[in-house]
């Protein structure tokens, strides 16, 4: 219905009218399309307000006069939110630079459009014109690389990075999300130009790579990062994860690699981006704190401490979130470890209580990471620490059912040990919190307000303090 308005809006207009892009690229291959771009050859505000005085209520034309180009957003029931952003641009000449402010337009035919975007597959035009309706303007075999699931630029590739080289990284990007390979002439520039990378912003960079992280198999993307030399650009400390040292015969497994396998484990699982950011990162203290022991081999003592004290520059760097988003992060990276050191002998009701309480409500997502993170290749040893998951979670359930650790917070506040000695904040009501809650976690002392009160009282006494009623 859209498609056909505009058809008969171009069609007053004597203008003329594509879909192009994203938007026809994913209807061929099936999945779910996003924001429709529409080519004018002509004046493209001028056809988005024609368009939309087809519509009632007339949806409002958002557009930027120095640049040719107007949005609408019209209701339709196909797409996911219910709205179908419609962006309308004049054919151009020029090669694409979404970064530049320049103003002036050199406005060309549907060819050169065509011409001056990143991948056949993004190149593909149809039609909306009374003489050849719905007819697909193929010039670079776009429709020949979906079907062959290839990722390739219309001229020559270093002349498409050269134009932007985000590109590169949306190669990537296109690749892990669609499953598709890069043809080798594009990968092979994409090596050569992988250091231009570094005129790119960092927002733009973080949004591809996010995109890649979400993606069903987001180890494709990352094993290309690694292989095209633009991770040890935009993401150093994950590429000194790769590779494997060996002493005296003993080598260790390479953490890049194990990585990728938990991310993909962990992405079977669940699309949660932060969880997954917690998989890329779980091992990231690994490199900073590997030595090896004679007598004993490899060891990366404290690599979960170390790493979780990373997150917050890594997320800064990156200009993820620093809230609520890194906390989880940071506390997934420095937990990984506590589940699996959870053996059937030390299964103890107070063990499980602290994971509880440290985990809190993020156990569930901790739970799911540990389990990804079982990448050994003997099926025995993988059993055995699937079944010991099991017990923990069955452990988890029965002592949250019994003591509701997971939202708890110790029944003595740090306020009411002030009011009730008199103290300001300090040291002294640190300690007798954590004193009250350890005992409470132990199961020194029933978890009740009264229990906690009267050993509250003991150990203030010991400590030379006194109620002030
Ligand atoms: N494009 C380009 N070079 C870029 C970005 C975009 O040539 N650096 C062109 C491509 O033809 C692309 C279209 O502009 O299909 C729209 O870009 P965009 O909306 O960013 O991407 P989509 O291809 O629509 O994919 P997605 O929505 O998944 O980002």
């Amino acid at each position: 219905m859209l498609f056909g308005r505009i058809a008969d809006a171009a069609a007053e207009l004597q203008a003329e009218a594509y879909v192009i892009g994203g938007f026809v690229r994913d209807k061929l291959i099936g999945r779910p399309s996003g924001d429709a771009d529409i080519v004018c050859v002509g004046n493209a505000i001028e056809l988005a307000h024609k368009v939309a005085g087809f519509f009632s209520p007339k949806p409002t034309v958002s557009f930027f006069k120095n640049f040719g180009t107007a949005h609408i957003r019209i209701p339709d029931t196909g797409a996911e939110s219910g709205i179908l952003d419609v962006e309308f641009v004049g054919a151009r000449k020029e090669s694409y630079r979404s970064s530049s402010r320049k103003p002036e337009v050199i406005s060309g035919s549907l060819e050169d459009d065509q011409n001056r975007r990143d991948f056949t597959i993004n190149a593909l035009a149809i039609s909306l014109n009374k003489e050849n309706y719905g007819q697909i303007i193929d010039p670079f075999n776009g429709l020949k690389d979906i079907s062959e699931k290839r990722i390739q630029t219309p001229l020559d590739p270093l002349s498409t990075f050269s134009d932007d080289p985000l590109r590169m990284l949306r190669a990537i990007r296109f690749a892990s999300q669609l499953g598709f390979h890069i043809e080798p002439a594009t990968f092979d520039a994409i090596t050569e130009d992988a250091p231009r990378i570094r005129i790119v912003s960092q927002e733009r960079i973080t949004e591809e790579f996010n995109k890649i992280i979400c993606a069903p198999k987001p180890s494709i993307g990352f094993d290309l990062l690694l292989k095209a030399g633009l991770l040890n650009i935009i993401f150093p400390k994950m590429a000194d994860l790769e590779g494997a040292e060996y002493i005296d015969g003993h080598g260790h497994k390479d953490n890049f690699y194990h990585t990728l396998q938990v991310l993909d484990n962990i992405s079977l699982k669940t699309n949660d981006l932060w969880l997954r950011w917690a998989a890329i990162l779980h091992d990231i203290g690994k490199p900073a704190t590997k030595k090896f022991e004679k007598g004993h081999g490899w060891t990366f003592h404290g690599h979960e401490v170390v790493g979780g004290r990373m997150v917050p520059k890594i997320f800064d760097q990156f200009k993820n979130p620093l809230n609520e988003k890194m906390r989880f992060v940071r506390k997934m990276v420095e937990l990984h470890l506590r589940p699996i050191s959870l053996t059937k002998e030390n299964i103890t009701d107070s063990a499980i209580r602290r994971l509880l309480f440290d985990a809190g409500e993020d156990i569930d997502s901790l739970m799911m990471l540990c389990e990804a993170d079982i990448t050994s290749r003997n099926k025995l040893k993988v059993k055995k620490y699937l079944e010991n998951f099991e017990l923990v979670r069955s452990r988890l359930a029965e002592v949250e059912e019994k003591d509701r650790i997971r939202n708890w917070q110790p029944p003595v506040t740090g306020e009411m040990i002030m009011e009730i000695f008199g103290i300001k904040p300090s040291r002294q009501v640190g300690d007798l919190k954590n004193i009250i809650r350890e005992a409470i976690l132990d199961g020194e002392i029933e978890n009740s307000y009264e229990a906690a009160y009267r050993f509250m009282m003991e150990k203030a006494a010991a400590m030379h303090l006194n109620p002030v009623k």
